[in-house]
């Protein structure tokens, strides 16, 4: 009997095939060492569409008629980890470095791979903080992700209590409001941070609707998902999306090193175009 409970094996083959697969539709380069990780994630996409084994799941997602589940697929393939102000040297370096030396009062940011939100927010609280009458600047932040899932989460801006532990609690009680209690604190980010993001669903590997140019490009603790060569393509894309002397940010794990481009570094994962 099927419990529900017994792991589906994922073969060596079939493991090649989905590594192809995601490689093919979202650049995610999957080695072998995440064989049993993938086994595990995507025993439970079976179990929800009450599949029996791998080739009949195969067989689902090479079918053509189920775009959802190759969504729901590389979903499952993606880590998500995220957090306010994570590396928090790029947001000294917004305020104490970039927005000074700003001379438009437009500014244009792209937070590429923003997962639930906390990026892009953390991105536009230091705005907030470090502009006088922000309400006359034109500003906007764009921010894209694969997975509709954690768009979802970040749209409504709601995050658990201990999700704002990096966030001073002088900025918590100035940007957020508590819109829950039991059994947890939560808090949902003010309308006055929410209304400078806008959250868009986009596949890095795809073509892309928005023409820039960006004065900065947040692209952080998602290329080291991609292999060098499509880590390349990807940073000459940015190249051509920002201004002259715009900026852009990489998580500090990744490097350019390695991958042609032209950008000047200026500090340890931030360049300049
Ligand atoms: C680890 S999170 C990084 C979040 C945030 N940038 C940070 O540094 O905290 C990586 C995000 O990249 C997204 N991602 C992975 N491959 C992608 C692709 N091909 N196109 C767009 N987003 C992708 C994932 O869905 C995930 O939300």
């Amino acid at each position: 009997m099927d419990t529900g409970l017994t792991p589906v094996k994922l073969e060596k083959e079939q493991f090649e095939r989905i590594s192809q697969l995601v490689y093919h539709l979202a650049g995610i380069h999957l080695h072998a060492g995440k064989q049993e990780l993938v086994n595990a994630r995507l025993t439970k996409r079976l179990r929800a569409l009450g599949l029996k084994n791998f080739d009949a799941y195969m067989e689902y997602l090479e079918s053509g008629s189920h775009q959802g589940e190759l969504v729901a697929m590389i979903e499952a393939m993606t880590t998500n980890k995220t957090s306010f102000f994570r590396e928090s040297q790029h947001f000294d370096y917004l305020r104490e470095r970039i927005l000074p030396e700003l001379k438009a009062r437009r500014i244009r940011i792209w937070s590429a791979g923003c997962s639930s939100g906390e990026e892009p927010y953390s991105i536009a609280i230091v705005l907030n903080e470090a502009i006088q009458n922000i309400s006359l600047w034109d500003i906007s932040i764009l921010a894209t992700d694969l997975s509709t899932r954690m768009l979802a989460r970040a749209r409504k801006g709601v995050y658990e209590i201990n999700q704002l532990r990096e966030v001073p609690a002088v900025l918590v009680s100035k940007y957020f409001t508590c819109v829950e209690t039991n059994p947890v604190r939560r808090y949902q980010v003010n309308e006055s941070i929410r209304r400078h993001v806008h959250f868009a669903r986009l596949n890095l590997m795809e073509a892309w609707p928005m023409r820039g140019p960006f004065d900065l490009i947040f692209c952080r603790n998602v290329m080291i998902y991609f292999d060098k060569p499509t880590q390349g393509r990807l940073v000459n894309r940015f190249w051509k999306l920002l201004k002259p002397g715009g900026y852009l940010f990489v998580g500090h794990s990744e490097s350019l090193t390695g991958s042609p481009h032209k950008f000047r570094y200026v500090q340890p994962a931030i360049y300049m175009k």
